[in-house]
């Protein structure tokens, strides 16, 4: 990758000038204005700074040491000492050859495999799932796909609420109030009304409260009737996750939940006591972080004052397992916002419960998604919406448009295209904007045929597999057998060529800083660089050697296009 090329480079130089210097912090990143150039450091000015050099004298001494003609026409001092970098031609085309060999897709494998744990989606059981799980579910599924891709060895874990004190109401609920016949038709729906039901209950009688108190009780302690219904809601529970899982193409390797922690509380709360990190405070066990600022006023429950555990317990009890298990180098919880106390807490007594522990621990927060309205997004009758119900209206809707598209098209080609477009449209609109930032959810824009969306990015790639299937050569194993030369003679191939060898910093960049809206606004890119290519450069009709060049870089740009949005979780359709 040309980007890491030249930060080799760059860094043995600066490491020349200044051998004490940590040169890991010197990074060579695409130039935001590609009137700039391709390339861009601005680490020789941080650097100069912090240690009261001139960082302009500095990055001079480094450009005069710096020679980067392999790949470069020219590098430029800039601004306070930024070095620019402009890639020659020659360079690109030889990206664009070795790729077209098939040596590589402009990405490589990052260092050494890490292993990574991705926490995500974790709905609570005995609910339906509603929108609200929609961003973890996505975002995860994106984060644990794009670090598969570069190489790392990725542990999915679907943490569900299984185990709380919801279930003694449900029990309560199950034993005295339920429907069967409604039970056969949703169980979700039932167990949701159950609750419901007697939770409005409790807060007028107390003896109900109570009753879902003892239920609890006797569930904790093992009573074989109450675990039984208890077992039959998990059932249910996961019965619908899978469904929904399933439409949305979401894999876990492991679906372990709370309850799983159960046996190994008790011993959590014990050793935080034992090593002087937890004690007792109002009759409950109490972390203080008098030494951290932030958290002083935030002391953490480990165990309430009637001696159970709670959400933290359970996170720190899995916390432990997962590093017995798995030895992960980091492990990723994707959350909404509410809970970022709770993960700054979780990490702060992890810190001091296990010191030695050298695994990067990282909260993936997001924010909601509200209504056109700018109000929580909801049904109109003012309910939470279901995920079951957004996901067939988003394949209905856009099997209006395609039907209206493709009215040649058998039904039921039209349905699967639908289904392709429809979801796909739903995870885009939810990967696009910054993840902490809420966004609007609307029907209009995320099935828009332009502009940044999935049927646009989707639509740019099954133009290119038409291309193909005009020129009579579909499924054409291209490169081997179509020549391998770039003469790249327009500047709009140029331009191109060089989006598609960012590919692999951007992937980088989503991994590192969990943000899969960098791919989106890449793909983006890229798909509008090629419209310029292809309104300025005949490919069909053009004549050897530009003609097999500008096939390949179709081909590349579609391949690009179509690995890309599959690390977003969308499949591409061949045809629309
Ligand atoms: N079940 C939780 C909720 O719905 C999310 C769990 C996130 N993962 C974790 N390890 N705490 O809010």
């Amino acid at each position: 990758m040309l980007h890491r090329l030249l930060q080799q480079r760059l860094q043995e130089v600066v490491a020349n000038i200044l051998p004490d210097a940590d040169v890991s912090q010197v990074q060579v990143q695409p130039c935001p204005n590609p009137n700039f150039g391709d390339y861009q450091t601005s680490a020789l000015m941080s650097l100069g700074k912090a240690r009261k050099m001139n960082p302009r004298h500095l990055a001079s001494q480094v450009l005069a040491r710096l020679d980067v003609r392999e790949w470069c026409d020219r590098v430029e001092l800039a601004g306070g000492g930024f070095l620019n970098f402009r890639l020659s031609p020659t360079a690109v085309a030889q990206m664009l050859q070795s790729a077209v060999l098939g040596e590589h897709l402009f990405f490589e494998p990052v260092g050494p495999p890490r292993t990574v744990v991705v926490d995500f989606s974790s709905p609570n059981a005995a609910k339906p799932m509603h929108v609200g799980h929609i961003r973890s579910t996505i975002l995860g599924d994106c984060l644990a796909r794009t670090l598969r891709l570069l190489g790392h060895r990725v542990v999915t874990d679907n943490h569900i609420g299984d185990w709380g004190t919801q279930f003694g109401k449900l029990l309560v609920g199950w034993k005295r109030y339920l429907d069967r016949a409604a039970l056969q038709t949703d169980p979700l729906v039932e167990m949701e009304r159950l609750y419901k039901q007697v939770n409005d209950t409790c807060e007028r009688d107390s003896t109900v409260l109570d009753a879902a108190r003892q239920e609890l009780v006797k569930l904790q302690a093992g009573d074989a009737e109450n675990l039984a219904l208890w077992q039959r809601m998990i059932d249910e529970s996961r019965h619908q996750f899978d469904g929904v899982y399933g439409r949305l193409g979401v894999r876990f390797d492991h679906t372990l939940g709370e309850s799983f922690y159960n046996p190994r509380l008790k011993a959590t709360v014990q050793d935080l006591i034992a090593r002087g990190l937890a004690r007792e405070s109002e009759g409950a066990m109490v972390v203080f972080f008098d030494a951290l600022p932030e958290l002083k006023a935030h002391p953490a429950i480990i165990q309430k004052s009637d001696g159970a555990a709670n959400y933290t317990t359970t996170d720190l009890a899995t916390l432990a397992y997962r590093l017995e298990t798995w030895h992960p180098d980091e492990i990723i919880y994707v959350t909404d916002a509410r809970q970022q106390l709770h993960f700054k807490q979780l990490f702060a007594v992890f810190r001091r419960w296990h010191p030695e522990a050298r695994t990067r621990l990282a909260h993936v927060w997001f924010g909601s998604i509200l209504g056109e309205d700018g109000k929580p997004f909801q049904t109109r009758s003012g309910d939470t919406v279901r995920l079951v119900d957004l996901l067939d209206e988003a394949e209905e809707r856009a099997f209006r448009v395609v039907s209206e598209k493709n009215p040649e098209l058998p039904e039921p080609q039209q349905r699967e295209i639908a289904r392709l477009i429809g979801l796909g449209a739903i995870k885009y609109a939810d990967l696009l904007p910054n993840r902490q930032s809420d966004y609007v959810f609307s029907w209009e824009k995320m099935l828009a045929l332009n502009g940044n969306t999935a049927p646009y990015l989707l639509y740019a790639h099954t133009r290119i597999c038409s291309i193909f299937r005009k020129g009579g050569l579909d499924g054409l194993a291209l490169g081997k057998g179509i020549g391998t030369t770039f003469p790249l003679s327009a500047p709009e191939e140029l331009a191109l060529g060089k989006q598609l060898l960012n590919f692999g910093h951007v992937l980088e960049a989503v991994a590192d800083e969990y943000r899969p809206n960098y791919l989106c606004n890449y793909l983006y890119e890229l798909a509008a660089r090629f419209a310029r290519f292809y309104e300025s450069c005949p490919v069909l009709k053009s004549v050897a050697p530009d003609r097999e060049a500008r096939l390949n870089l179709c081909d590349l740009t579609a391949r690009v296009l179509k690995q890309g949005l599959a690390a977003l979780g969308l499949e591409t359709p061949k045809q629309m």
